[in-house]
């Protein structure tokens, strides 16, 4: 005879579910009106997509630039021009007034712009910087946008980069001021450097400008990053970059037969030249700037020059020579391997 528990489990075989008594849920907080969410993912994708291009529409930079010049000389000459450092207590002031006046005022003189025009020490663990200054950031951005506008009112300005220095404003506080004052501004802005397509007459350079904070620069060679930068970036004819306050100009061949080519590194020094920072690592002082190129509106030819004064005496012999050629008042001189 089948016997029978009191208690229900033993009477159960084992894949039979067993209902025990569940309590009685009461409910003693409620929430009638608790918000629901609803994340729709596609809007928000449409909205990132609209915002970026707003973004990217209202954004002063550009990744490469194209720029023309027409003109009756048979060379231009092409200066470096940064690391300016304006504001700074350690800038020399009177050499900058000197070349700025220099480019502004000689025919047939233009530049490209590399970056760190303001001293502009915003970044708090580098405060010391503000220490030295003799200028407060809006006044050395003011400063700044004037001499720029000066230069640009005589056409003298072909392009321009930032500079770390320039770019704390940004990180520090996520405005930037080139595009308050973009457009007044007539040159090109490639903020983190880019090719510059200069076509002289109808000659075509490819010069690549960058402020020179590089992954490879080198204190031993200043040029190290920019023939770097002919292999990662492009085959330019001519580089320009700063950052690091030394100057050198270098001319030199790359590659062989129908691919063999002359191209030219600038780096460019600084107005800041008595920098108790560089001593202090053992790196001297500021190289001083200038160094530049002269370019053939002919045919592509440069001459680089270290500091501004050599490259704008040569400008002017090599123009004025030509020029006595042209009229038939100088012969030709024979040179072979002259282009
Ligand atoms: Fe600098
Ligand atoms: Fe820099």
């Amino acid at each position: 005879m089948e016997r029978k528990s009191k208690i229900p489990f033993f009477n159960s075989s084992i894949e039979e579910d067993v209902k025990l008594p569940v309590p009685k849920e009461e409910k003693l907080v409620v929430f009638p009106d608790r918000k629901e969410t609803k994340v729709d993912y596609e809007a928000h994708l449409k909205s990132v997509i609209e915002q970026q291009r707003l973004r990217k529409e209202a954004d002063a930079s550009q990744e490469v630039a194209h720029v023309e010049i027409k003109t009756n000389l048979d060379y231009a000459l092409v200066v470096g021009s940064g690391d300016w450092h304006i504001g700074s207590e350690n800038t020399d002031y009177k050499l900058f007034d000197s070349h700025m006046k220099a480019i502004k005022d000689t025919e047939g003189v233009y530049a490209v712009m590399v970056g760190d025009e303001k001293d502009n020490f915003v970044l708090p663990k580098f405060r010391s910087g503000l220490f030295e200054g003799v200028l407060n950031p809006q006044q050395q951005a003011d400063m700044v946008k004037g001499i720029l506008g000066g230069l640009e009112e005589k056409d003298k300005i072909l392009a321009r980069v930032s500079g770390n220095h320039d770019e704390w404003t940004w990180t520090e506080s996520g405005v930037e001021l080139s595009n308050f004052w973009h457009n007044e501004m007539k040159s090109p802005l490639l903020r983190n450097g880019g090719f510059v397509h200069l076509k002289l007459n109808e000659v075509d350079y490819t010069l690549y400008l960058h402020h020179g904070k590089s992954l490879f620069n080198s204190n031993f060679n200043p040029n190290h990053a920019s023939k770097r930068a002919f292999e990662f970036q492009g085959p330019y004819d001519a580089m320009f970059s700063g950052h690091t306050h030394v100057a050198e100009a270098a001319h030199s061949w790359r590659w062989a037969d129908e691919f063999k080519k002359d191209y030219v590194q600038v780096r460019t020094g600084t107005y800041k030249t008595k920098d108790p920072y560089a001593r202090a690592k053992q790196l001297g002082e500021g190289q001083p700037p200038g160094a530049c190129i002269l370019m053939s509106t002919e045919d592509k030819r440069m001459m680089p020059f270290l500091k501004l004064e050599d490259g704008i005496e040569a400008l002017k012999a090599i123009n004025t020579v030509n020029s006595l050629i042209a009229q038939g008042l100088l012969g030709e001189p024979e040179i072979e391997g002259k282009k």
